[in-house]
């Protein structure tokens, strides 16, 4: 796309057929959602779409890849206030239909909540659409270089240029959490439909890497080659070292 504007229009159009052909037949749409600055043109526009064009999101239900951990819900820096503010307090959603992982668990909670995460996805049929956007290093969600491609649900250590991504809006890298909970790759993959986004000149190389190079671990995205149903929605300047 030219732009990142028209990429995430395209997007959001596609999301809102989605919806609204589960609603004729009267079914749930299972939308797996991420936070990060690529996604907000996205959710600006399905604001739009359902303020000015009525689409409703009452047939929605969500699940986001990942939070910080540990990490209150009403902190200004969780994933709970960013979903919240640019995209569900906006539209018609039902708050129980929402789902984002919680910062807040023990750490002996932590394993048996990330199974009821994948159980619950699992007993509505699975994802019918996973938005993504990539990280510098290629992760996705935040299964960062190493992860596998079964990789389960589960708390991670964000890598070192993860954090630093992360730590001009925490104030500093002292202060940008170490850890969070991330869908793992095997519900990704599972998913019936996946939307990779990326913007950008500084996206590129590992753009580059993700489609044009080998599946490996060390570039999580790369598993993306081997799904069935998967597009990279890309402005100008993030596909310009493809060849
Ligand atoms: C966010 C997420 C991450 C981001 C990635 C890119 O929920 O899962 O994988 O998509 O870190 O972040 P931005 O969009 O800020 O470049």
């Amino acid at each position: 796309f030219e732009d990142s504007l028209a990429a995430s229009r395209e997007v959001a159009r596609e999301i809102a057929a989605l919806i609204k052909s589960k609603q004729k037949n009267n079914q749930q749409c299972i939308l797996g959602l991420a936070t990060g600055s690529t996604p907000k043109g996205l959710y600006a526009e399905l604001v739009r779409l359902h303020k000015e064009e009525g689409l409703s999101f009452k047939n929605v239900i969500s699940f986001n890849l990942d939070e910080y951990y540990p990490m209150e819900p009403g902190s200004i820096h969780s994933y709970v206030y960013f979903m919240n503010e640019l995209l569900f307090k906006h539209i018609d959603i039902l708050p129980e239909n929402t789902h984002i992982p919680e910062g807040t668990l023990t750490k002996e909670e932590i394993s048996a909540y990330c199974n009821a995460y994948e159980a619950h996805i699992e007993a509505l049929g699975g994802i019918d659409l996973q938005i993504l956007g990539i990280g510098g290093n290629g992760h996705i969600g935040f299964n960062e270089s190493g992860s596998l491609q079964n990789s389960r649900t589960r708390l991670v250590a964000l890598d070192h240029i993860t954090r630093v991504a992360a730590s001009k809006g925490f104030g500093g890298l002292s202060k940008t959490p170490r850890t969070a909970i991330t869908l793992g790759i095997k519900k990704i993959m599972e998913a019936k439909r996946v939307i990779l986004m990326a913007w950008g000149e500084g996206k590129s190389n590992i753009i580059k890497a993700a489609t044009e190079g080998p599946v490996t671990n060390q570039v999580p995205a790369s598993f993306l080659q081997e799904h069935r149903n998967v597009a990279f929605v890309l402005d100008k300047a993030a596909a310009s070292k493809l060849t």
